[in-house]
């Protein structure tokens, strides 16, 4: 078993201050590291309760901290909120993002990119940063190749390369990365193969119930719809022996050849040589280094086989363009995808004369699939930069990933990290002029998010015990700006903080004057999956995360995603020309982590909260009234009704409460009147910190234990969109009429949890 011992965070960081860490919370985290590594689960009952009344009980020194409210020291929040909106400047985000797009960064690859952006942070006025490393295990390409043969002779060799451009000089670096699959199988196989849609758990049920030959094949899948790990992990349950994964412009919108646009670099249709890279690992079995799950990959640790983890067979993803001569091969054999039910029928190559026959192929056609990969343990780099706050157990966390699959990543993730790096040289100017926020503030640039959100997650179990104990909130921005239309998913604890700060921000498409970013978003927040670094922070320790970005839309430009395409050119060209969205992402970020550092009282709603869980029972309900478990009645899920009517009902007394508070705070004038408050302000805070936190179960869910969240996770089929209530949701789909039992029983209790929490004591 590893060491759960942390080293600081950076040699300055609060972690080490043994009054934040309560011993139950150590406890805790003790314990999750003995399940993560295969621990005693029967110890569980007993630390379960120790956590839940740990967590309520556990107060906070309620002396007034030095700088506290009215004023922050040097800036009022008045004069912050102007300076973080007036800062972040269109032109040096280019700037940045010109440098972070400028050459290859792959996870474990690029130390000055982390060395330069520690440096940048120090100049900005965030004078502690530094670079936290871990030891990764994960791959680089060798070789590979695909070939179509027929009798032994080749008809057809990919290139496996996407084309050079004249106009995007990213696109012919002679240090480009290979089209590549992170944490693939090596594997040379020759076989027949099938056309298996998007290689969904469900297309590989409909394909068995047409009776198509699965086994000993090779799965020709387009990308979309699910997780692409989970195609592999599913075609090789099936027996199949490799994937190719390819972008079919059936999925690109209005913006195909097809429909008379030109491709990339002429027009905004995708350019027929574009390949998707991306990871397989399987995300909703466990994110992270697969080889220390629920531990940090400090150097030296104990490694355990990342089987059942990352595929067993190899993979490699193509462009439409070398997709064609495998697809027409097919044609004529086996039914035909028309045939099927309607999520078959969005294939867009039918004008380039493909049928979309399913095969499988006959006897004399095969793919020569070879897939050689280097498997190390290589260090990676993620910059922290810490701002201390007034009240040292309250902290909020700011992060972007740096890496990405190519050189460019102009788009994923480096119109995050050029915004991030406005927010961060706005707050050091807020510094500069003498300010200190109230909470803590956490920049993070995590490395190895591509591979499968490496940096954040062995961050976060690294610092657990810390972040357990004070973190408020994680902010996340992953793909910052690739477009026009704002999205946003978060805990719905954090739904009103995003609606007050997009209010707050201008649009930067004046279409009518003093327009907002509130005023052009339709309001819709997605629940949290997975799919980025805020995954740890939610899922795994507990705490409310939001996920933003301005995406592409109905017509936009198609996003080259993880594509050589996704370059610096095709930003500055087609995506925000101008940077102003960039510039609009960065004052967003930084008004969101000064709403939840600088209010007196954290700007959390617990009633959204319970209107959530109502929701999602809602959803589960339906679910479970057209399962085939016929005992599954409404009376099943009474207890779980019952207990968030009462959530529901404290929350809103709770949330009154603040909002009084903070009425109160706004009209008192003298230090005193604040000192009286202060007490009753702490209590009220420590409880919305940790809310989220009290929905966590130790040993997470069945068959995938990391995950500890009870009410949000990754689907495990989809890999990035949430499930919510998942443990029941499994049950369910399982038909296992004792585990919806059994998991309605322990979501209950959780509620209950957090109804002894905001309760008055
Ligand atoms: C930040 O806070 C920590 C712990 O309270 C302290 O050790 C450190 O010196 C502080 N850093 C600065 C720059 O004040
Ligand atoms: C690292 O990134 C920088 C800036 O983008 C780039 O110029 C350089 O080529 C990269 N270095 C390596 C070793 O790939
Ligand atoms: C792959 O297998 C073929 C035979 O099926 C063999 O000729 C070739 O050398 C193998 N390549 C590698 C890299 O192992
Ligand atoms: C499949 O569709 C093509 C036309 O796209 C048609 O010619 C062929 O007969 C169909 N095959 C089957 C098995 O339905
Ligand atoms: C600005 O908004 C209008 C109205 O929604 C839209 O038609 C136009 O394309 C937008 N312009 C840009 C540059 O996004
Ligand atoms: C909290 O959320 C509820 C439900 O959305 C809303 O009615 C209430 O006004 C909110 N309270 C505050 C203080 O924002
Ligand atoms: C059904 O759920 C119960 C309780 O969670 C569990 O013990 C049992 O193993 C499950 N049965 C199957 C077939 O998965």
């Amino acid at each position: 078993m590893p060491t759960t011992e942390s080293t600081p965070l950076i040699q300055q960081v609060p972690v080490a201050e043994p009054r934040l860490i309560a011993v139950p919370i150590l406890t805790l985290v003790i314990i999750l590291f003995c399940i993560a590594v295969g621990g005693d689960s029967d110890l569980f009952g007993e630390h379960e309760k120790a956590l839940l009344s740990s967590t309520a009980n556990q107060f906070p020194d309620l002396s007034l901290p030095h700088a506290a409210w009215p004023e922050s020291e040097g800036l009022s929040y008045k004069a912050l909120k102007k300076l973080l909106l007036d800062t972040p400047d269109p032109d040096k985000a280019r700037e940045w993002s010109k440098y972070y797009t400028a050459g290859p960064h792959l996870c474990g690859k690029n130390l000055s990119q982390a060395e330069w952006t520690r440096d940048k942070w120090v100049e900005f006025g965030v004078k502690q940063a530094d670079i936290v490393s871990y030891e990764m295990y994960l791959n680089y390409p060798v070789d590979h190749r695909l070939a179509l043969l027929r009798a032994d002779e080749v008809v057809y060799e990919a290139t496996l390369e996407e084309d050079v451009l004249a106009e995007d000089p990213t696109t012919g670096l002679a240090d480009r990365v290979p089209v590549f699959h992170g944490y693939s199988a090596s594997g040379n196989v020759t076989a027949g193969y099938v056309f298996c849609n998007y290689g969904t758990y469900d297309d590989f049920e409909d394909l068995k119930e047409a009776g198509v030959e699965l086994k000993g094949k090779i799965a020709l899948v387009k990308y979309g719809g699910v997780f692409r790990g989970l195609k592999v992990k599913r075609a090789s349950e099936m027996g199949m022996v490799g994937v190719v994964m390819y972008s079919d412009p059936g999925d690109d919108g209005e913006m195909t050849e097809k429909n008379g646009y030109k491709p990339y670099p002429d027009g905004p249709a995708r350019n027929p040589s574009s390949v998707q890279r991306g990871s397989v690992e399987y995300l909703s079995i466990a994110p992270g280094d697969p080889t220390t799950i629920g531990y940090p990959s400090k150097p030296g640790v104990d490694r355990q086989s990342p089987e059942g983890i990352i595929p067993d067979i190899p993979s490699l993803p193509i462009s439409y363009a070398e997709a064609l001569p495998l697809l027409k091969a097919l044609n004529g054999y086996g039914p035909n995808a028309s045939s099927f039910n309607d999520r078959w029928q969005s294939g867009g190559l039918g004008y380039k004369g493909v049928q979309y026959s399913i095969g499988p192929t006959p006897a004399e056609t095969s793919i020569h699939l070879m897939n050689e990969q280097d498997y190390v343990t290589t260090p990676a780099w993620n910059v922290i930069g810490i701002i201390n706050g007034s009240i040292p157990d309250e902290v909020v966390v700011l992060g972007n990933h740096r890496d990405a699959w190519i050189a460019g990543g102009a788009g994923d993730p480096n119109s995050g990290s050029a915004a991030l790096n406005e927010v961060v040289r706005s707050f050091g100017a807020a510094v500069k002029q003498g300010w200190t926020p109230q909470r803590t503030i956490v920049f993070a640039s995590w490395d190895g998010e591509e591979y499968g959100l490496l940096g954040s997650t062995e961050w976060v179990e690294e610092y657990l015990p810390w972040l357990s104990d004070a973190s408020v909130a994680y902010i996340n921005v992953d793909v910052g700006a690739i477009g026009p239309v704002f999205r946003a998913a978060a805990a719905p604890l954090l739904n009103k903080a995003i609606y007050k700060v997009t209010g707050e921000v201008r649009s930067p498409n004046q279409t009518v004057e003093g327009q907002t970013i509130r005023d052009t978003w339709n309001g819709h927040i997605s629940t949290m999956g997975s799919g980025s670094d805020f995954t740890a922070f939610q899922d795994f320790a507990g705490i409310p995360s939001i996920d933003i970005g301005f995406e592409a839309g109905p017509g936009s430009p198609v996003y080259h995603y993880h594509s050589n395409y996704d370059s610096f050119h095709w930003m500055d060209k087609y995506a925000d020309p101008g940077f102003k969205y960039h510039a609009t992402m960065a004052r967003i970020l930084a008004l969101l982590t000064a709403k939840l550092s600088e209010e007196p009282v954290v700007q959390f709603n617990a009633t959204d909260y319970a209107v959530g869980l109502k929701n999602y029972l809602q959803t589960v309900k339906q679910k479970a009234a057209t399962s085939n478990l016929s005992p599954l009645t409404p009376a099943t899920f009474h207890p779980l009704d019952k207990a968030i009517a009462q959530l529901h009902d404290i929350s809103v007394s709770f949330d009154a409460k603040a909002s009084s508070l903070s009425t109160q705070l706004q009209s008192s004038t003298s230090t005193s009147a604040f000192a009286e408050l202060y007490a009753s302000v702490k209590t009220i805070n420590t409880k919305y910190k940790f809310l989220e936190r009290q929905f966590l179960h130790a040993p997470g869910l069945d068959g995938r234990s990391w995950f500890k969240s009870v009410v949000f996770a990754p689907g495990l089929w989809t890999g990035y969109a949430g499930a919510t209530f998942p443990g029941i949701v499994e049950a369910i789909e399982s038909g296992n009429q004792t585990g919806v039992d059994r998991w309605v029983g322990i979501v209950e209790g959780k509620v209950k949890g957090a109804v002894d929490l905001l309760v008055d004591q």
